[in-house]
């Protein structure tokens, strides 16, 4: 879908900056907010280029740059760091060749921090798009990233 035809969407509102920005990049294939949406949704709703790079740099959940098709987001708030989570980002960045902020050469994977994702109790825990897995270890991380790997193997 166009993005000039989700944004037309929402009214024209400062308000719904949050939601439009989130629409767009949900919309995007390939996961990110590029240029051309940014300005055009400024534009629409009458607000400084500035007010709108500002909101997507603020937030860890949007980008500016593709992504790929899973994007894994790995909490690195304390309570996961002290239950070991760099264990789990050891072996994400060993199974996929990358590091934060990359994707791999596939297009399959991109590797992100992000903030606390509402589950401390059931820590370390990663967000694999609207998935969330909990309490985990080396072992069970590598089972869902083959899970992931194999279906789109079958493809
Ligand atoms: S600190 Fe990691 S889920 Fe809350």
């Amino acid at each position: 879908m166009q993005t000039e035809t989700i944004v037309q969407r929402f009214p024209k509102a400062d308000d719904y900056l949050l939601e439009i920005l989130l629409a767009v990049q949900n919309n995007n294939p390939e996961h990110y907010l590029p240029e051309k949406d940014l300005h055009y949704i400024a534009e629409y709703l009458g607000i400084p280029d500035s007010r709108v790079s500002g909101v997507v740099d603020f937030y860890t959940f949007f980008s500016t740059k593709p992504r790929g098709k899973y994007i894994i987001q790995v909490c690195d708030n304390v309570p996961c760091r002290i239950r070991h989570s760099q264990v789990v980002i050891n072996t994400l960045e060993k199974m996929l060749g990358i590091h934060f902020h990359e994707t791999t050469s596939d297009g399959l994977f991109t590797l992100e921090p992000t903030s606390c994702l509402g589950h401390c109790d059931e820590s370390p825990v990663i967000r694999i798009n609207d998935d969330v897995y909990t309490n985990l270890d080396s072992e069970k991380v590598t089972k869902i990233i083959q899970k992931y790997q194999a279906r789109e193997e079958k493809k």
